[in-house]
């Protein structure tokens, strides 16, 4: 069977890195797990339960509803985005400026991403991104023809972004700045004052800032995310600002295709023809199945905040001394190896396919350096294989960090990974951060 194409793809997709986390998957394959070692999966971010039964019968209900079988309106069940705004009202506080009509429901926060950047940008403009990036953004503008603009974070700063190196890269063609938080990876979670800051810099160059909030439930602080919704703000955020939002993590529900886009009525009448091309609409039994519950899912998605905050403390308590925290929330730690002369990637993999702990390298969330070369990831390496991979000179400090998605597992295998790192320290032979052989 011939499988070769006669016509050539689009430009956007050839300059497009594949996705990243298949490959991921690849090396756990290898693993060879036993009843004492199974392969513990801390690489792509995954709620680690299932939604509450109350979800899961209503939801079973809905899908067997006539009326869900049909399509509804291209922003939404109207109960569902009303219920949204109560509970943004409750995370943001009870003065929020928000309404219904500035709420559209998407198929996952990806979609609302894809949608907003096309509604803010043609291809050959810029959009500013922070790097590590979550990578299906930066695929995104690629695959859009937008230019990413890089906006370096520092360990030293705890992977925040500075707005004074942010103004710096804005042009005449600059049309959004976006930001993830908590992050995606590092898990850093951005100061309210830091996000008023950014939106004042959008408001002054007349740019939108686009927040990706997916993880925001997962701050267990008490206090608002920021406060650029209060109607106290003298920043008027509908001409700035575009909220992103998931299901997929408080709720539980990655599956069913959920996310939403706050912003300006007026930016979503835009957003509507991208919308009705991309979606139509988005899932609709989900949607009938949440609006009536989500005020009584909050007190499981503030329990599940707790436990993954508790799980992050576990994990920093337990990792072995020479791995180094660069940041961690919501849910992720971003977590330097010990490595010196080895590549987060390499380190990534042999965990993978040796050690069964599946994670994934800082390669994934910065600009590809190498070409599309897959080298020998399409077989197992060897012993010699794996003293090879040591450099003769240190490999820089960007590609020393691995992404733990610290939500997915429980308390328990947060120990074994743990564990496990400890193990590896000395059997993989490499020269490590404080050995006198340096
Ligand atoms: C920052 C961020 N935005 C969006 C998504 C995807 O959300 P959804 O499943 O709603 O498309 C993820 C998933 O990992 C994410 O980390």
């Amino acid at each position: 069977m011939s499988t070769s194409l006669g016509f050539r793809v689009s430009r956007g997709v050839l300059s497009t890195i594949a996705p990243p986390i298949p490959l991921a998957y690849e090396w756990a394959s290898r693993y060879k797990p036993s009843e004492k070692r199974p392969l513990l999966d801390m690489s792509q971010g995954v709620p680690g339960v299932p939604p509450p039964d109350s979800v899961q019968s209503a939801l079973g209900k809905a899908a067997s509803s006539p009326t869900s079988f049909g399509y509804t309106r291209w922003d939404g069940e109207p109960d569902l985005r009303q219920a949204l705004v109560g509970q943004m009202k409750l995370v943001y506080g009870s003065n929020s400026d928000i309404n219904a009509d500035d709420v559209a429901l998407t198929s996952g926060c990806n979609l609302a991403f894809v949608a907003t950047t096309m509604s803010v940008a043609d291809a050959g403009d810029e959009i500013i991104l922070p790097v590590p990036w979550y990578f299906n953004h930066q695929m995104t503008l690629t695959l859009l023809g937008i230019k990413t603009i890089p906006l370096t974070t520092r360990p030293e700063d705890g992977f925040t972004p500075s707005v004074d190196r942010c103004r710096e890269l804005i042009t005449k063609n600059t049309k959004a700045i976006v930001l993830v938080t908590p992050n995606n990876p590092t898990g850093a979670t951005y100061s309210p004052t830091l996000i008023s800051e950014f939106a004042a810099l959008a408001a002054e160059f007349r740019v939108a800032l686009i927040v990706d909030e997916t993880y925001r439930d997962f701050i267990v602080t008490g206090s608002p995310p920021h406060t650029v919704f209060s109607n106290a703000n003298s920043l008027a955020w509908r001409s700035t600002f575009i909220h992103l939002f998931s299901f997929s993590k408080a709720y539980c529900l990655p599956g069913h295709r959920l996310g939403a886009i706050v912003a300006s009525p007026i930016l979503l009448r835009s957003i509507k023809s991208i919308l009705d091309t991309l979606q139509i609409c988005a899932p609709r039994p989900i949607q009938m199945a949440l609006a009536p519950l989500l005020p009584e899912l909050r007190s499981f998605i503030t329990t599940t905040a707790k436990q993954v905050h508790a799980r992050h403390q576990l994990f920093k308590s337990r990792l072995p001394e020479k791995w180094h925290i660069g940041a961690q929330g919501g849910y992720y730690a971003y977590v330097k190896h010990p490595f010196l002369y080895v590549k987060a990637t390499d380190v990534s993999r042999r965990l993978a396919e040796q050690v069964g702990v599946v994670t994934l390298p800082s390669s994934f969330f910065l600009e590809e350096k190498e070409s599309g070369d897959k080298g020998d990831q399409d077989r197992e390496r060897n012993d010699e294989d794996w003293k090879n991979v040591e450099a003769d000179v240190k490999v820089e400090e960007v590609d020393r960090w691995i992404r733990f998605s610290v939500a997915n597992i429980d308390d328990h295998k947060v120990v074994k990974v743990c564990e496990r790192l400890g193990q590896c320290g000395d059997a993989f032979g490499w020269k490590q951060e404080d050995d006198s052989a340096n």
